[in-house]
């Protein structure tokens, strides 16, 4: 077993893929889970969401997504005609949820996010999705190997490429609860991203 987690993920399978992030110990992260968050959606799914990392909900569940951002994020796929679980695989940055000292959630470190971004990789190289949505700054950051003080703002409106596909950057949903008003930004860009989708050939 501590021969097999040495592995890269580069050549793992699904399934050994999934393992491997439910035994990690790549980084500091691992003492705190009670869940690993691997990802959800149909392995073969077009549209890949990239969030930032598990919360207090997604680390009890081992699910991203479900708590009240989730519900929002349920919403922007419906209208954009995806379901979580079927053409949309929603996964995040990191797969174990980062807290502060007392005991909050807080975005990952950069080191928390280089340990856990080749799984990431492999998870991409193996869905091969045909566009990807960084949902918030840090998806967009770590993706795109940006300086952190670049706003999310600079990134919206432009088709980016990550591993070879499009990438799009767009609010997260949990800012978006705080700031309702830039929902029609948050569509605008899904509106790039379904364009861009649409005009990718088969
Ligand atoms: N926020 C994220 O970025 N990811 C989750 O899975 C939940 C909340």
């Amino acid at each position: 077993r501590a021969i097999a987690s040495l592995q890269s993920p580069a050549a793992m399978d699904w399934p050994r893929l999934q393992k491997a992030v439910a035994e990690c110990t790549a980084c500091g992260l691992c003492r705190g889970r009670k869940n690993t968050v691997f990802g959800v959606g149909d392995s073969k799914a077009r549209w890949l969401f990239i969030g930032e990392g598990p919360g207090r909900n997604e680390d009890s569940q081992g699910e991203p997504f479900v708590g009240p951002a989730g519900k929002l994020l349920d919403n922007i796929l419906l209208a954009m005609g995806l379901a979580r679980g079927e053409n949309a695989y929603i996964a995040n940055i990191v797969k174990c949820r980062p807290t502060d000292e007392n005991g909050r959630d807080r975005p990952p470190a950069a080191d928390e996010v280089a340990a856990c971004l080749p799984y990431l990789q492999r998870q991409i190289e193996l869905i091969q999705p045909t566009v990807l949505v960084a949902l918030g700054k840090t998806a967009a950051l770590s993706l795109l190997g940006l300086d952190p003080s670049t706003p999310v703002s600079k990134l919206r409106g432009s088709v980016h490429r990550y591993a070879e596909r499009p990438l799009i950057v767009t609010y997260h949903p949990a800012y978006l609860l705080r700031q309702l008003a830039d929902k029609g930004k948050v569509w605008s860009d899904l509106c790039l991203a379904m364009s861009t989708y649409a005009n990718i050939p088969e």
